[in-house]
C-alpha cells in the first residue's frame, strides 16, 4: 500500500466489523438479528405502487410524513422524533451532537460493540462500564459514568438480550446529568419499552429500528424520540437528507400495519421461548431473552468449535471473541423451520 493519507486516529482503530453477509450457496442465517419473515405484505403493494418518477426530487429532508405517521401511532408528537438512515446512523448523530472530541461517552460491557467504535470516530474518550454478574446494570452506573455527556444503554441489551428493570432506568434517567440514550432496536420483542419516558425526561432519547420487528433491514431506516430541544440539535448534525423518498414512503407503511407487526413479533417470540427450552433441556445456558436472539452456552464444548463446525454445515451464528461473551454463541430466532435445523445440529455436535 502506497501512503496513508487518513487522520492519524482513524488509521490507529480498526472500524466496526458487521456479522457476514454470505450469497450464494445455501445458508441458514442465524447471525446478524435479522427478521427471517418477509415485511408485510402491504409493503410488497406499497413496493410495486411507489411513484418512482419522484425520485428526481429529494425527500423531505426531517422525513415529515414518516414522522406523522410515528406521531400518531405511538402518541408522541412530531416534533419528538428524528428519523434516520437505521438507528446506526441515529447513533452517530448521537455521538456528533452529545460528545465533543476529548469529552466522555459511557456505555456498557458488555453490549453492542460499535458504541467503542463510534467514540472512537468522533475522537471521543470511552468510559464503559462492566455490567453485573448477571449482565444486569450495575448501581453506580450514575457515578462509574462521571462526567461524561452521553450514557448509550440497548434496552434490550445486545449481545445478552436481558432487560435492564424499569426503576433502574427511570432511577438513572432522573440521576445522570447527561444524555441517557436507550437503545430499542430489541425493544418490540420486550414486555414493556421506555419511550414514555421521553416526555417525562428532557435528557432521555429512546431510539427505534425498522431492521428487527418490521423485517426491513434492508431499508435501512431508523427513528428517536427525545425532546423538541434535543431534536433541534440532533437535525443540525444529520445528513440533510439521511432519509431517502423510498424509505419514508415504504416505513408509513410498515408502520401503518400494526396487526402484521405483532403477529411477527408474537411469531418470533414463541419460537425463542421453544428453542430456549430445548437447549436447556440439553444442558446449555441460555440467557433470559427479551429479544429476537439468545445468546446460549454449549453444554459440552467450546462455543467457538460449535460456532465453526455450524457454519461448515451452512448454520451461521455470531461468535464473539470477546471477554465475558467468548464462552457463548449468538443465535437469532429464525422460522420454526430453520431452529429446527439448529437444534439438530447442535445435537450432533455438542456431545
Ligand atoms: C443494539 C443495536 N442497536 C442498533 C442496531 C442497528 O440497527 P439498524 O439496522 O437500525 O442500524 C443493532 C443492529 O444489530 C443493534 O443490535
Amino acid at each position: 500500500m502506497g501512503k496513508n493519507f487518513a487522520r492519524k486516529d482513524i488509521q490507529a482503530i480498526g472500524g466496526y466489523t458487521p456479522g457476514e453477509q454470505i450469497t450464494g450457496r445455501r445458508i441458514i442465517k442465524l447471525n446478524t438479528n435479522e427478521n427471517p419473515y418477509p415485511p408485510s405484505p402491504k409493503v410488497g403493494e406499497a413496493v410495486k405502487a411507489f411513484g418512482w418518477e419522484s425520485l428526481c426530487l429529494y425527500p423531505e429532508p426531517t422525513a415529515l410524513p414518516l414522522r406523522e405517521t410515528i406521531s400518531r401511532i405511538f402518541g408522541i408528537p412530531q416534533d419528538y422524533v428524528v428519523c434516520g438512515n437505521g438507528s446506526d446512523d441515529l447513533l452517530t448523530i448521537a455521538l456528533r451532537t452529545f460528545v465533543g472530541a476529548g469529552e466522555a461517552f459511557a456505555y456498557p460491557e458488555p453490549s453492542y460493540s460499535l458504541y467503542p467504535v463510534l467514540a472512537d470516530l468522533q475522537a471521543a474518550v470511552k468510559r464503559p462500564f462492566q455490567l453485573t454478574a448477571d449482565f444486569g446494570l450495575p448501581e453506580d452506573v450514575v457515578a462509574q459514568a462521571g462526567d461524561a455527556k452521553l450514557l448509550i444503554l440497548a434496552r434490550p441489551n445486545a449481545p445478552t438480550g436481558n432487560v435492564f428493570p424499569m426503576a433502574q432506568i427511570r432511577k438513572l434517567c432522573q440521576e445522570f446529568p447527561g444524555v441517557v440514550w436507550i437503545d430499542e432496536a430489541y425493544a418490540d420483542f420486550s414486555d414493556d419499552n421506555c419511550v414514555s419516558l421521553v416526555r417525562e425526561f428532557p435528557n432521555v432519547v429512546v431510539s427505534r429500528t425498522f431492521s428487527k420487528s418490521y423485517s426491513l433491514a434492508g431499508l435501512r431506516l431508523g427513528f428517536a424520540f427525545a425532546d423538541p430541544g434535543l431534536v433541534y440539535e440532533m437535525n443540525k448534525l444529520k445528513d440533510s437528507y439521511n432519509t431517502d423518498r423510498f424509505a419514508q414512503f415504504i416505513g408509513q407503511v410498515a408502520l401503518e400495519d400494526q396487526e402484521y407487526l405483532k403477529a411477527n413479533v408474537a411469531k418470533i417470540r414463541a419460537t425463542r421461548e421453544a428453542a430456549s427450552a430445548t437447549l436447556r433441556a440439553r444442558g446449555w445456558e441460555v440467557l433470559p431473552s427479551q429479544s429476537n436472539f439468545l445468546l446460549a452456552k454449549p453444554a459440552h464444548r467450546p462455543a467457538a468449535e460449535i460456532f465453526r463446525e455450524l457454519r461448515e454445515r451452512g448454520l451461521l451464528v455470531r461468535y464473539f471473541s470477546l471477554p465475558r461473551v467468548d464462552q457463548y454463541i449468538r443465535i437469532t430466532i429464525g422460522t420454526d423451520e430453520q431452529m429446527a435445523e439448529f437444534l439438530d445440529a447442535v445435537a450432533e455436535l455438542d456431545r
